[in-house]
């Protein structure tokens, strides 16, 4: 009976897949590919203007977003952790809506609405390293949540 329950949890193990990534914009400085972290993430795409990394003063980037949720988004907490090569050099979580007279348009929509807009990011000066940086977008419902809205996986290529 034990060996039974050994064999398929190996299994079911060896189905998950990493996905393949697509390229989502290429410039000289930046190359960035996504994937979906799980299979579940569909219906959603995020994309960033200018595909760049070079600015004169303080980054600003014009993040198109768009999203059809399963659930209703009442509350959302986002977590961006980034890596560079296996070292963790960035870790951010965020209430990105609380419920109530959130900035973001998208807090409030319905299970099935068609979330399509547009967000200003803005950064600090970027002095890292060249090479290759990975980006786990993840959003949940509450901090202690396991169930994922939504988990994109980014490659971002630093060029010289
Ligand atoms: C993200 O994608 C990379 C490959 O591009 C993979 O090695 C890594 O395990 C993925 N991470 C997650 C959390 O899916
Ligand atoms: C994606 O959106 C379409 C149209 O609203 C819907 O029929 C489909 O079930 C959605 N897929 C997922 C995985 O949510
Ligand atoms: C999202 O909105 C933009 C402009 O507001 C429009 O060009 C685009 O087609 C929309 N995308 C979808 C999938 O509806
Ligand atoms: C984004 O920035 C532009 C220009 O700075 C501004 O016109 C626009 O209202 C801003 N949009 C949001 C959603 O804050």
């Amino acid at each position: 009976m034990l060996q039974l329950v050994i064999v398929i949890l190996f299994a079911s193990g060896s189905s998950t897949v990493v996905e393949k990534k697509q390229l989502l914009c290429r410039s000289d400085d930046l190359e960035i590919l996504y994937s979906s972290c799980d299979h579940s993430t569909k219906n959603f795409s995020f994309r960033v203007e200018p595909c760049s990394l070079k600015f004169e003063n303080k980054p600003r980037w014009k993040g198109f977003f768009f999203w059809i949720p399963r659930n209703d988004i009442t509350t959302v907490f986002g977590s961006v952790t980034l890596w560079l090569a296996n070292r963790k050099v960035l870790e951010w979580t965020t209430n990105l809506c609380s419920g109530m007279d959130d900035g973001y348009s998208f807090c409030g929509a319905l299970k099935g609405e068609t979330i399509n807009t547009t967000v200003n990011i803005s950064g600090d000066r970027i002095d890292n390293q060249v090479g290759e940086y990975t980006a786990i977008f993840k959003a949940f419902a509450s901090p202690t949540s396991k169930k994922l809205l939504f988990c994109m996986n980014y490659t971002l290529i630093k060029k010289k």
